[in-house]
């Protein structure tokens, strides 16, 4: 049943509304592309809870003509969407994919026309296989391939796409996907991944400069963040919280935007980068804004004494880390059961700009959203009218936040998840690939018809 709310309080007339998805989730046509980590790592058994792969997904490259018109329809004036590094170069490097450039030129023209501004995001973690093969992020070298893939994809689409998003999420990718191996490419290093985020930071840094160098302009990275909550006073509970913290919220923030990591990484680092000072000043080459991806907090405490394996939000997380994820209790969750804090983000953002004062770049919420079943989904739209009305208190205390992306236009693939946690405003029936616009998607349009009427 709907609930009555009062409409959302007025954003900046500029604000950029939008909504987000990526490649690996949504495309499908996976046999007109080169392989990725994540088509190795799906074809793994006991990988992805349902035991799907994205193989079709949401079948996007062929129905991309009723996706961005669903978007127009929306009312929102951005789509960011993940190019896949293997559809352009299917070994990563070398060959170019005429058929895979063209899909996103089309892509890119159906937008435009729409009066819908592209927002690709050139890494949401589909490494090419072979360049996993050949030591992936843990290796120096994939931050150079990474940078010319940026330069095929600028000389393409460039002088259409007001605005990019290198990375995204490197701290997910490298906790996920090479400390605890529960992403692709399944690596569990626990602190031994560290040149992955070293090796993607980097990648970041020479791809701004390749980017600016095809001509590209307003360029930004999409990470993810949340406040850390110490599960009690105690020392030892304070101290994991913060080791956590720097973890998730500060391991690719202070070098990109402060340009030096945080003590214990660089420590952790040195013995491994030869010339960590020099790499610093590319990974901090200025950016135009900075995106970050908001779904909870996390409270943290020391390992617990008796955990063998700790069993946290879908994850398997192994014994002999130096800190413990706890439930926090006494909010609503989701169906990823997530719990939904909305003045959480109003801390976070509060706590960046805290954080690094003058030398913060403006912000965009690159990703925000929920995971419920069912068409008349009443949770989301309290979601999102929460996360919306706290990002406002934000604003108001004067937190710099040019833009807003819902994650996520469709129910796509969840990664390790597979298809059973649905993100989407729009419903997709994965037998039919039909398309159904769920109540969120109808409650959303509304607000921003109310954003964009005159005063
Ligand atoms: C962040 C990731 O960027 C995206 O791929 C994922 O689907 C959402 N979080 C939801 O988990």
């Amino acid at each position: 049943m709907a609930t009555t709310r009062a409409p959302l309080p007025r954003f900046p007339r500029d604000f950029l509304w939008g909504v987000s998805t990526s490649a690996h989730q949504i495309e499908g046509a996976a046999d007109e592309r080169g392989p990725s980590v994540w088509d190795a790592f799906t074809a793994l058994p006991g990988t992805v809870k349902d035991s799907t792969t994205a193989a079709v997904a949401c079948d996007h490259v062929r129905r991309y003509r009723e996706d961005v018109a669903l978007i127009r329809d929306l009312g929102v004036g951005a789509y960011r969407f993940s190019v896949s590094w293997p559809r352009v170069l299917p070994r990563g490097t070398g060959e170019v994919s005429e058929r895979g450039l063209d899909f996103y030129d089309r892509l890119v023209d159906e937008l435009c026309a729409a009066g819908v501004r592209p927002v690709p995001t050139l890494f949401h973690w589909d490494t090419p296989l072979a360049v996993a093969e050949a030591g992936g992020w843990l290796v120096r070298d994939t931050a150079h391939r990474f940078a010319e893939y940026a330069a095929v994809v600028a000389a393409r689409i460039g002088d259409r796409v007001p605005k990019w998003i290198t990375l995204n999420e490197p701290a997910e990718h490298t906790l996920l996907g090479h400390a605890l191996g529960q992403h692709a490419p399944g690596q569990q290093l626990l602190f031994d991944a560290l040149p992955a985020a070293h090796h993607q930071l980097l990648g970041h840094g020479l791809a701004v400069r390749a980017l600016r160098a095809a001509g590209a302009g307003d360029i930004g990275v999409a990470n993810s963040h949340g406040p850390t909550w110490a599960a009690s006073d105690a020392a030892a509970d304070r101290e994991a919280a913060d080791l956590y913290d720097v973890l998730l919220n500060r391991l690719f923030s202070d070098p990109l935007i402060a340009g030096r990591y945080p003590e214990v990484i660089a420590e952790l680092l040195g013995a491994e980068v030869p010339d960590l000072d020099a790499d610093l000043s590319t990974i901090s080459e200025p950016i135009d804004w900075y995106g970050i991806n908001f779904y909870q907090p996390t409270k943290v405490g020391a390992p617990l004494a008796d955990a063998a394996a700790t069993e946290f939000a879908g994850l398997t997380l192994p014994p002999e880390l130096p800190f413990s994820p706890r439930p926090i209790s006494g909010y609503p969750t989701t169906a990823f059961g997530w719990p939904v804090v909305p003045e959480a983000l109003t801390e976070l953002l509060l706590t960046l700009r805290d954080r690094y004062a003058d030398r913060l770049p403006p912000l965009i919420i690159t990703e925000n959203g929920c995971s419920y079943d069912g068409l008349d989904d009443q949770e989301r739209i309290s979601y999102l009218d929460g996360h919306l009305r706290a990002l406002h208190r934000a604003l108001e205390a004067g937190v710099d936040v040019r833009g807003y992306f819902v994650w996520s236009l469709l129910d796509n693939f969840e990664w390790a998840e597979g298809f059973a946690q649905r993100f989407g405003l729009v419903h997709v029936d994965y037998a039919t690939q039909r398309r159904t616009p769920k109540a969120s998607y109808g409650w959303l349009r509304q607000e921003l018809l109310a954003q964009n009427a005159p005063v």
